[in-house]
């Protein structure tokens, strides 16, 4: 950060795990997302999800369609059920725009109806995966009812993930989302081959901003958000590991079925998350003593190049110059809106009404 402007500049963020939905409100969550990110690996659990190439040709041309932003180029994915063939993975890995394959265990979170039921009855898919080097992102939460639900992540450790790690050996995955110390102390113990996207309402919430004083429906999502202790374990993770980057899981839910007696899982970011990751940060590097002149460096790392070298894509330059864009983070307070039109209903984002800590602006060079 230079001292006379309180100005931070990185190269166009990117967004390793983003939800877009379909349909009417798609042209409101594609624009909200490319208005902060340059690319984004595009979640595959729609209603119903995206099993093939083609059903991911069509959605990103779908996402293309209502993008105002030329620079915006989608990631997709595709969704790994019971059925998914080797050849599905070939077919992907032969495409241009399929960059990974998602595994919801089924019943885990939203949309994950469609997802496994037993990772064994993916064996075959998986092997061609590790042949084609063709990465697997997890969610990684156990469905067992009897399990609490602030334990899962670590029961789907202990299970199919080490499962999966144990026959996998070469299998690049990445724990998406990860939500506690156990996670991170997993991904820590998988070396290079793993990756893991860290979001920033982990990194900025815990267990009592959900349930204190009231239950707090815009914070809830799954995983659930945990303690100060996983929290913290994240901020650390987030600045020790080359291979833990930005993924929002930004994750829109009309109003209606947030603040509903069966509130939707998922929190919603896109359109200001380069400002949430730098007031994480920012906190954590003051409260922790760090150097804030580090922290530009840090977030350019983070946003931009630790997640595209995982993925073995272009890569970003470290202004921007390559690309023409970036993105200038100014140290001013901005009083995020209390909610943006969503179809019939509206879209609550993550601190509505309040102030975040910075101010976003793209910045192009004139080419
Ligand atoms: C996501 C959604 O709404 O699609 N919800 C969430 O709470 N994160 C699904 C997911 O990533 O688990
Ligand atoms: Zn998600």
């Amino acid at each position: 950060m230079s001292n006379e402007t309180n100005t931070i500049r990185i190269p166009m963020p990117d967004d390793w795990h983003l939800h877009l939905r379909d349909g009417d409100v798609l042209p409101v969550t594609v624009n909200h997302a490319a208005s902060r990110c340059r690319r984004a690996i595009v979640m595959p659990n729609l209603k119903p999800p995206i099993r093939t190439v083609e059903e991911a040709a069509s959605y990103r041309s779908r996402i293309r369609e209502v993008c105002k932003f030329e620079h915006f180029q989608p990631l997709m994915t595709l969704y790994l059920t019971d059925n998914t063939s080797p050849a599905d993975i070939q077919a992907a890995k032969d495409s241009d725009f399929v960059f990974a394959v998602k595994l919801y265990p089924a019943g885990a979170t939203t949309n994950s109806e469609d997802g496994l039921t037993s990772v064994k009855k993916a064996e075959s898919t998986l092997a061609r995966m590790e042949e084609l080097d063709f990465p697997l992102l997890v969610h990684a939460e156990s469905t067992s009812p009897d399990i609490d639900v602030f334990d899962r992540e670590k029961a789907f450790i202990d299970g199919d993930l080490s499962w999966i790690c144990n026959r996998f050996k070469k299998l690049r995955i990445v724990f998406e989302h990860v939500s506690s110390k156990d996670g991170v102390d997993f991904v820590e113990s998988q070396g290079k081959r793993m990756g893991a996207t860290v979001t920033p309402h982990h990194l900025l919430l815990t267990r009592n901003d959900l349930l204190v004083g009231g239950l707090k429906p815009h914070h809830y999502c799954l995983p659930v958000v945990k303690t100060e202790e996983d929290r913290t374990a994240l901020l650390n993770a987030c600045l020790k590991h080359d291979n833990v980057f930005a993924g929002t899981d930004s994750a829109p839910h009309p109003r209606s079925r947030k603040e509903s007696h069966s509130c939707a899982a998922g929190i919603y970011t896109a359109p200001f998350f380069p400002e949430l990751y730098a007031m994480a940060f920012e906190r954590f590097f003051s409260n922790s003593g760090r150097d804030l002149k580090d922290l530009e460096t840090f977030l350019r790392d983070f946003l931009c190049l630790r997640g595209e070298r995982f993925y073995g894509l272009p890569l970003n330059d470290k202004q921007g110059i390559d690309t023409g864009i970036w993105l200038e983070l100014q140290k001013v307070k901005t009083k995020n809106p209390e909610s943006y039109p969503f179809g019939a209903d509206e879209l609550v984002p993550l601190f509505a009404g309040k102030d975040l800590d910075y101010k976003a602006e793209i910045k192009m060079a004139d080419i």
